[in-house]
């Protein structure tokens, strides 16, 4: 057979098939590009993006060439110096060293009401949050939007965020090193926020507020007072949405989560 006559229909659709199997379901240009070559040199901070009409002069600032490495200390001062919530999204927006956000379309920052007393963390944005910029608004999103109504709670009502704020690649779980990169901004979005309650969806969103290595099965609607940055609170595991979506069985599971997280809201007169 020739080695360079054009694919049929078929032949195409198997390749894109292939490719979306490997995680590359995204086209980002038509040629690739070394992204790695692109960052590694870094002589000098990049140049500031041009100030939007309502970001601070912090947002506006240029991103230390350190930072590109993905320092986390850089992260860390960053992070600390915003006295906002508007001021850590035009923070995260200027930052670039994270990797994730090279492939990303867009920062994920929140959604919700800042003003709420209950925080729901979920892993990483997916594509049609990548799409959008809000979390969980996806399949995942759906059901979670159904598991809140359930216990008489909705966006008005909760403030919702994710571990890091840009899509990875093909949905894979962030590595620990982008976990890390990004964990000084989650946590300060937590010190703002201020929230009396926490629950975390997924595995990988409790490792990282609950400092463990343990599974989720293990330690899913088992409350603990934890710290959060600066800000200390009451916080529970559940299952992430997206895993109920791929073993319905496991929701009555989370059922009795959301029960507990009802329970606790009653106690501190939450509604
Ligand atoms: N899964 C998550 O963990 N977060 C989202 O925002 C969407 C899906």
């Amino acid at each position: 057979m020739s080695q360079d006559r054009s694919l049929d229909n078929a032949e195409l659709l198997a390749v894109l098939d292939w490719y979306q199997s490997a995680g590359v379901d995204l086209a980002v240009g038509e040629a690739p590009v070394d992204r790695f070559a692109q960052i590694a040199p870094a002589p000098q901070a990049i140049a500031p993006r041009p100030a939007q009409p309502n970001q601070t002069a912090a947002a506006a600032a240029p991103v230390p060439a350190a930072a590109l490495g993905g320092d986390p200390s850089e992260a860390r001062q960053l992070a600390a110096s915003a006295q906002s919530l508007e001021q850590l999204r035009g923070i995260l927006d200027g930052y670039n060293g994270c990797g994730l956000k090279l492939r990303a379309t867009q920062l994920v920052f929140a959604d919700g009401n800042p003003e709420a007393k209950i925080m729901l963390i979920g892993e990483a944005p997916g594509a049609e949050e990548d799409r959008q910029g809000k979390p969980f608004v996806g399949r995942s999103g759906q059901l979670l939007d159904r598991m809140l109504a359930a216990i008489g709670l909705d966006r008005t009502k909760v403030y919702i965020v994710n571990t890091v704020p840009w899509r990875p690649p093909g949905n894979r779980t962030p590595t620990p090193e982008e976990m890390e990169l990004c964990l000084p901004f989650l946590n300060r979005q937590v010190e703002l926020v201020a929230p009396s309650l926490v629950m975390t969806l997924g595995g990988p969103a409790m490792q990282t507020v609950f400092k463990t290595t343990n599974g989720i099965i293990k330690m899913r609607g088992k409350w603990q007072r934890v710290a959060i940055g600066g800000h200390e609170v009451d916080a529970v595991p559940t299952l992430h949405p997206a895993y109920l979506l791929r073993n319905p069985a496991a929701k009555q599971q989370a059922w009795r989560d959301l029960l507990g997280l009802k329970v606790k809201m009653a106690e501190l007169g939450l509604g």
